[in-house]
């Protein structure tokens, strides 16, 4: 195994797919080897860009190809099951873009395959695996800024797209929750854990979506985490981690790559930067790569389990928002 390549296979064609093919030029242990695409013009042209030997008009033909270790897919929310099934029942290990699953069963589901099949199975919540927020992670654990008080994040994009669009469209599970609202919800999960209560109010669409969502957590005594986001307007995308010695800020954007900015009562500061290889999804490639290559079936950093808190509580708070999807009930 010392050497081994792991080879990539994506799934889809669009606009996360082809950060993802970039990021794979630099990941050591991974070879990107094959694309499939419900076209086989797309997959021939992605396989141009990216000098991919392999390119397939389906994702059935994908799949199959004996040489694919791990399929990446890149398809809307609500086809996430679907085509993760598809990859595992043929033997394939998966990274598969966030949400894993739209709910709780699906993921559920998935990681009942992956049991069954003994395959690697990782959500891509790629801001886990960047070095911003594994640092901060770790200035929160070592009591660097004190007890935490009050988290605040913020993800709000104005999205031109249209209703039928995955963004708007309930049949693809549309939505901010799900889509931009999961890396705040993922954020205040990964510092401060489970809340012990929440509220959510969201803003719906005439589809029955939601176009802006706010979104509080409360956890032991008077700690809690505010965020929000929103399709229908730009605000700075911004985190805050205020304890009771300092508070620690991410940036815009806070969930890419970039500094770790610490911020003391005494008025000291202390600024962390990063060099990063290429866009930052390179990080979760090589821990999947890596987590295949030492027999895992799940990443430490982001576990199913992991998974499956996270899509809980976005269970919880469109209950509490009425947003429901028609073809994927809770
Ligand atoms: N991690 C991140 O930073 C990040 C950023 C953006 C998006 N995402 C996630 O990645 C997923 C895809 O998002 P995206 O922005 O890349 O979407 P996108 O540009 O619309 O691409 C989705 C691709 O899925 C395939 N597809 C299969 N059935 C489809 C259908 N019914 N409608 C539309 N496309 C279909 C298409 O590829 P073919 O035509 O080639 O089959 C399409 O190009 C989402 O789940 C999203 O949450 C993650």
């Amino acid at each position: 195994m010392e050497n081994k390549k792991i080879k990539w296979g994506i799934l889809g064609t669009g606009r996360i797919a082809k950060v993802m093919a970039t990021a794979l030029q630099v990941v050591e242990n991974s070879e990107l080897y094959a694309v499939g695409s419900r076209t086989k013009i797309k997959a021939d042209e992605f396989a141009s860009e990216f000098n991919i030997l392999t390119s397939y008009g389906s994702y059935e033909e994908l799949v199959r190809d004996a040489e694919v270790d791990i399929i990446y897919i890149a398809t809307p929310h609500n086809l996430h099951l679907e085509n993760a099934l598809l990859a595992m029942n043929n033997g394939k290990h998966v990274l598969c873009e966030k949400p894993v699953g739209v709910n709780r069963n699906e993921v559920e589901t998935l990681i009942k395959k992956a049991k069954e099949k003994k395959l690697f199975l990782m959500e891509a919540l790629w801001s886990r695996f960047l070095p911003n927020i594994i640092k901060t992670k770790e200035l929160i654990e070592s009591g660097e800024i004190g007890d935490i008080k009050l988290l605040t994040a913020v993800f709000c994009i104005k999205s031109n797209n249209g209703q039928d669009h995955r963004h708007f469209n309930l049949d693809l599970c549309g939505g901010t929750i799900l889509d931009i609202g999961i890396y705040n919800i993922f954020l205040s999960m990964l510092l401060l854990g489970k809340p012990q209560d929440f509220s959510a109010i969201a803003g719906l669409s005439e589809q029955g979506g939601d176009n802006t969502c706010s979104y509080t957590f409360k956890y032991e005594k008077d700690t809690l985490a505010v965020m929000y986001s929103s399709f229908l307007v730009e605000s700075p995308i911004v985190a805050e981690i205020h304890g009771t010695k300092g508070k620690i800020v991410l940036e815009h954007v806070w969930f890419c790559p970039g500094k770790v900015k610490v911020l003391y009562n005494d008025g000291r500061e202390q600024i962390f930067d990063f060099d990063v290889k290429s866009n930052g999804y390179e990080y979760e490639a090589e821990e999947a790569a890596n987590c295949i290559l030492s027999g895992k079936t799940q990443s430490d950093l982001w576990s199913w389990n992991n998974s499956l808190e996270l899509v809980a509580m976005m269970d919880s708070i469109r209950k509490e928002c009425g947003v429901v999807y028609p073809k994927h009930d809770f």
